[in-house]
């Protein structure tokens, strides 16, 4: 078998979680590859909300095999509570989780580092997720991390203070004032959490799971747009968002990759700092955000929004390559007469249709095809043959401009509110 990735062709938050969820009876084992707690996937079903930052998306099957892989790195404090939270609503993951022993540990000091990073760097600041992503991934490749499988180690505490000590000394340069004693009690209680998990060598338990035939879903977090090397740097996150971490952060061969699920917004978002050349700051970019609830499921920023942007989604499309689309909140989109898709960028007096190399210090003007909108609600659409000839020819328009078909089209926020344009193999 080859394992199949679902991952985020903008900013993020374009609701992989949702559809990981809908997707996981397909599948035997959900693998997350990257990223932490800066990650929030938000699942609705039953009536009932459910956030998750560092646990795959299947959780909530019962008969799914769901993996930390190695490329994660897990906060034991916000991992407690994730644990804490599904506990309360009945499910145990001591039953369908796993922890890749080569996942590495964010610390307290990790988290009091990115404040203090974020706070020295003023007007150019990142916009953080301040969740000790950036600090702990610099100490994976300082090759000073502290790894899961350390805790098995009954140097542990030593290896421990080490490190904390190399922050101590590197907050003191930042002169940032924090009290570390408030923060290692809840860090120690929930290190107990993360140790009744099973660890595993996840590289093996993949690919045994591979080669006997079980279906493996990888589930992206973040998006490509925020990739460390493709996404709009410095302004990006610290991980490999695209398809290749899925073989960095899981262990996975490149030719054991199956279909790629390319997940999208019916327009676009972005949260935290950086370029967004279709950014609305009118009353449509407003009308988006209240309409769409866009703010952040992990901090609660309010999101930025934009129109849909058709060369930074066909640049994503080609660095993933993606073999089949999923449209999400095509519903916000209803009663706008005019819909804008940019689809050149007009860039140092020139139209081109590429992402260019510098999109942080120069001006992209954002050239738009206007398209006829639709009035319906979708939000109780249940049969895609319900679906309005406004949006039937948005989705079109997007499978003509990138080459693919759009499989599923998401109408709302509940597992229910999902559309499979065609029949998924
Ligand atoms: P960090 O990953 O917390 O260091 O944040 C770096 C940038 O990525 C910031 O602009 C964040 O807002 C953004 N970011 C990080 N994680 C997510 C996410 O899950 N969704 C959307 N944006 C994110």
């Amino acid at each position: 078998m080859k394992a199949d990735v679902l991952l985020g062709l903008q900013w993020g938050d374009e609701g992989k979680g949702k559809v990981v969820d809908v997707l996981t009876p397909r599948y035997d084992l959900i693998a997350r590859f990257q990223g932490g707690p800066n990650a929030g996937h938000t699942l609705e079903f039953e009536g009932t909300k459910h956030v998750l930052h560092t646990i795959p998306s299947g959780i909530f099957h019962a008969d799914t095999l769901n993996v930390i892989g190695n490329g994660v790195v897990i906060d034991p404090v916000v991992f407690k509570k994730e644990v804490d939270s599904l506990l309360s609503r009945g499910v145990d993951v001591r039953k369908n989780l796993k922890i890749s022993r080569k996942a590495h540990l964010i610390l307290p000091t990790h988290r009091l580092l990115d404040a203090a990073s974020e706070a020295a760097k003023g007007q150019s600041k990142i916009g953080s997720t301040l969740k000790g992503i950036g600090p702990a991934y610099m100490d994976k490749t300082g090759r000073n991390g502290i790894r899961i499988g350390d805790l098995e180690n009954p140097r542990f505490i030593e290896l421990y203070t080490a490190l904390v000590d190399k922050h101590k000394a590197m907050l003191a340069h930042h002169q940032y004032a924090y009290d570390l004693s408030a923060l290692e009690p809840d860090f120690f209680t929930a290190l107990e959490v993360i140790r009744s998990i099973p660890f595993i060598d996840s590289e093996y338990v993949l690919n045994d799971a591979l080669n006997s035939g079980k279906a493996i879903l990888a589930e992206g977090a973040q998006g490509s747009l925020l990739d460390i090397d493709f996404g709009s740097y410095p302004f990006v996150t610290s991980s490999h968002t695209v398809t290749a971490g899925t073989c960095i952060g899981l262990g996975i061969a490149p030719t054991s990759i199956g279909k790629v699920y390319g997940i999208f917004k019916a327009y676009c978002t972005r949260v935290g700092s950086g370029p967004f050349p279709t950014e609305l700051n009118d009353e449509t970019g407003e009308l988006l955000r209240t309409r769409g609830h866009e703010f952040g499921s992990t901090t609660g920023r309010a999101r930025r929004c934009g129109w849909l942007d058709m060369p930074a989604l066909k640049y994503a499309i080609m660095l993933n390559g993606v073999t089949e689309l999923i449209m999400m909140k095509s519903d916000v989109l209803s009663g706008l007469d005019t819909l804008k898709v940019c689809t050149a960028y007009r860039y140092r007096g020139e139209e081109i249709t590429h992402v260019p190399y510098d999109v942080v210090n120069e001006h992209i003007e954002p050239v738009y095809t206007e398209l006829g909108g639709w009035s319906e609600d979708l939000t109780g659409v249940t049969d895609v043959a319900a679906l309005p000839d406004g949006l039937n020819r948005y989705i079109d328009f997007i499978e003509r401009e990138t080459g693919l078909p759009v499989t599923i089209v998401s109408v709302g926020p509940d597992r229910m509110q999902t559309l499979l344009r065609t029949v998924l193999a």
